[in-house]
């Protein structure tokens, strides 16, 4: 449950705003956080946190790009292919990205490491090609220097494996 993980931010974000219903959009991060995505459960529990109907955090949700309404890999991976990008190789970057790590547009790998997309203009159209991981920018990208970045991912997600099983 959200209130008890994160009763001492759930206290912070509200001290912030004059009413409950204005702390939806923190409390939808923590949901999703704690669910891996805005899960159907989160929602409600934001709702009953802000006081208010499950569907008007739902619209929300729905409406703002950075929520996940899906599961999504543990490195959620957006790259942008718009006009300005594809122009300096982002297209073709974006499809070798997919062949490399497997996968179909939108995918996920079958070890619940990477989801790939493509999105629209994501404001660093000169330093293309260019994704955001977990909504952190990487720039200037090549395969060279995204092979190298999945290979350090997947060595941070097997050595955090490690240690929660020690
Ligand atoms: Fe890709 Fe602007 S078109 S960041």
């Amino acid at each position: 449950m959200l209130k008890d993980k994160y009763a001492e931010q759930i206290t912070k974000i509200f001290a912030k705003y004059p009413d409950k219903r204005s702390a939806i959009m923190p409390l939808l991060y923590l949901a999703q956080e704690h669910y891996g995505y805005v899960s159907p459960e989160g929602i409600n529990e934001v709702a009953e946190l802000c006081e208010i109907d499950p569907t008007q955090v739902k619209s929300i949700a729905g409406f703002y790009t950075m929520y996940r309404e899906t599961p999504k890999g543990k490195y959620w991976l957006q790259v942008c292919t718009d006009l300005p990008c594809a122009l300096v190789g982002a297209d073709k970057f974006y499809h070798d990205l997919l062949d490399y790590l497997g996968i179909q547009d939108g995918d996920t790998t079958p070890d619940g490491l990477f989801t790939v997309e493509h999105v629209m203009c994501l404001a660093a159209c000169d330093r293309a090609p260019m994704l955001q991981c977990n909504f952190r920018y990487v720039e200037n990208l090549d395969m060279e220097k995204m092979k190298a970045l999945i290979e350090q991912w997947r060595a941070e997600a097997a050595a955090e494996a490690q240690a929660s099983s020690d």
